[in-house]
């Protein structure tokens, strides 16, 4: 437990603690102050004094508060990671956005390396996050009325035990996919003044591909309408137990550039574990099916998926490299409320993670991959991040710009979070929508009216 006398720094503190586990049982009292230049950070951790001193010359009240909080994680982590006996590959980073953080220190003059080492963060991580910014380079872009759009499709073929989207087996909810549609469509239609610069469209999930092939048409020729300036325009198709030719076809018709074939790993026994109802089988079957339409191709895996060995993970990274779709995703494992997977576990191990990391990354930039964002959530397990890896060229826009909160984001279906990016005011304003589908089906109304103002703003 951690108490503290800072306004709003507890649960910041929190995030450190957790990085560590056993670090919860620990009594932890903190106290902060700014003078003279100086932030005095002091703890008493089950008694014993540490006491942290950094300099510091905030420009306002909303820069000494966030320094106040960088340097009191870094003080707390110090001691964790001397009590614990262990270096974190984020170090005292317990962000969600590196490369955001980085591009900050970069648009104010500096560089990035000075800061990300003060933070403890390793010197594989800091290279990397240069790569991912190199990576970026010709798509990052922060320009008023850049926006992307988003089309929720929260259905399932089964729930996979470690996921914890809003989303269910199809079986379940069936019954409102005819008026889902509808509220989509009726989405759509009011979204279209609302569109600056349309950058990417993405059609998400769930697993899209789970509708019948009439209902995907619907979504398709309605997303179609707003993407008149034949911009990316990405299916996460999802899980190859739902592929059809027939589908494929509507994506090509629709003029679909990018599709996701998901595998999170090629070994059948992880994949009946975790919940998957296909076979590696299907996967390589999916990947012949979807060659000759061209699309450009994402495949996600997770690295620690329960009972899944180094041995395991690294065969699936060998496998999806054989396969060469042009976008592969490395998932660390995260323990997320609303998973089955949290009922059932406390923590992650972090057995033979560092080792799966590392593995992907040398495979991967030994088969011409090279890593173009990365983001990190809570709990993730050994405090690693999911990196996006690309073949030269083909790195996707709307995931450089949803994780670095460049451009607007449209998004529309239940749990859709919009967001409107103030570039100027370096702000962001976010509209979420009603996670249960009737809920939302009640309140589209309500919504699509916020949302116009919204965007008008
Ligand atoms: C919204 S899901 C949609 C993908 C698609 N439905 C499928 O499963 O094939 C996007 C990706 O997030 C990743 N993911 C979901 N839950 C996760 C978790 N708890 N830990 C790590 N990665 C997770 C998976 O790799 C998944 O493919
Ligand atoms: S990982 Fe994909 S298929 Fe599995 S429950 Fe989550 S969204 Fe659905």
């Amino acid at each position: 437990m951690v108490i503290s006398d800072c306004n709003g720094m507890e649960p910041e503190l929190m995030d450190v603690v957790r990085l560590f586990a056993g670090a919860e049982e620990l009594a932890i009292s903190h106290s902060g102050r700014f003078s003279g230049g100086k932030f005095s950070n002091t703890f008493l951790v089950e008694g014993e004094a540490f006491s942290f001193s950094d300099e510091g010359e905030p420009a306002g009240e909303t820069e000494k508060k966030s320094l106040m909080k960088r340097y009191a994680k870094l003080g707390l982590y110090m001691i964790l990671r001397s009590r614990f006996g262990r270096d974190l590959p984020w170090g005292s980073l317990t962000g969600i956005r590196p490369t955001r953080l980085a591009y900050k220190e970069l648009e104010a003059g500096r560089d990035f390396v000075p800061l990300f080492r003060k933070l403890m963060v390793s010197e594989e991580n800091i290279a990397l996050v240069g790569e991912v910014l190199a990576g970026q380079r010709g798509i990052y872009e922060r320009r008023e009325g850049n926006c992307d759009l988003f089309i929720s499709l929260p259905f399932c073929p089964t729930k996979c035990d470690y996921c914890s989207f809003i989303t269910a087996p199809i079986a379940r909810t069936r019954q409102y996919v005819p008026a889902y549609l509808e509220a989509l469509e009726r989405e759509l239609e009011a979204s279209i003044s609302a569109i600056g610069h349309l950058r990417s469209v993405y059609v998400g999930g769930g697993t899209p591909f789970a509708v019948e092939a009439e209902e995907l048409a619907r979504v398709l020729a309605a997303a179609a309408k707003l993407r008149t300036n034949g911009c990316e325009f990405t299916v996460e198709a999802g899980r190859p137990d739902v592929f059809t030719r027939e589908k494929l076809d509507l994506c090509r018709e629709y003029g679909v550039t990018r599709i996701c074939i998901n595998a999170q790993s090629f070994s059948d026994r992880t994949l009946e574990a975790i919940g998957r109802r296909h076979t590696a089988e299907d996967l390589f079957r999916a990947f012949d099916m979807a060659a000759p339409y061209g699309f450009d191709v994402n495949c996600d895996l997770i690295a620690g998926l329960t009972g899944e060995s180094v041995e395991e993970f690294c065969r699936s990274v060998d496998t999806v490299i054989s396969l060469g779709p042009e976008n592969i995703t490395v998932h660390t494992l995260c323990l997320k409320k609303g998973a089955k997977l949290k009922e059932e576990t406390e923590t992650l191990s972090e057995g033979g993670m560092s080792e799966m990391i590392a593995y992907s990354r040398e495979k991967l930039a030994q088969a011409g991959y090279r890593p173009y964002y990365l983001y990190r959530q809570k709990y993730m397990a050994g405090a690693h991040e999911n990196v996006g890896w690309t073949k030269p060229g083909k790195a996707c826009v709307y995931n450089v710009d949803v994780m670095e909160e460049s451009a607007d984001n449209l998004a529309v279906g239940s749990n859709a979070i919009s967001k409107k990016v103030f570039l100027r005011e370096d702000r962001i304003e976010r509209l979420g929508s009603p996670k249960d589908i009737p809920t939302y089906l009640q309140k589209v109304d309500k919504l699509i009216e916020e949302r116009t103002k919204l965007f008008r703003a």
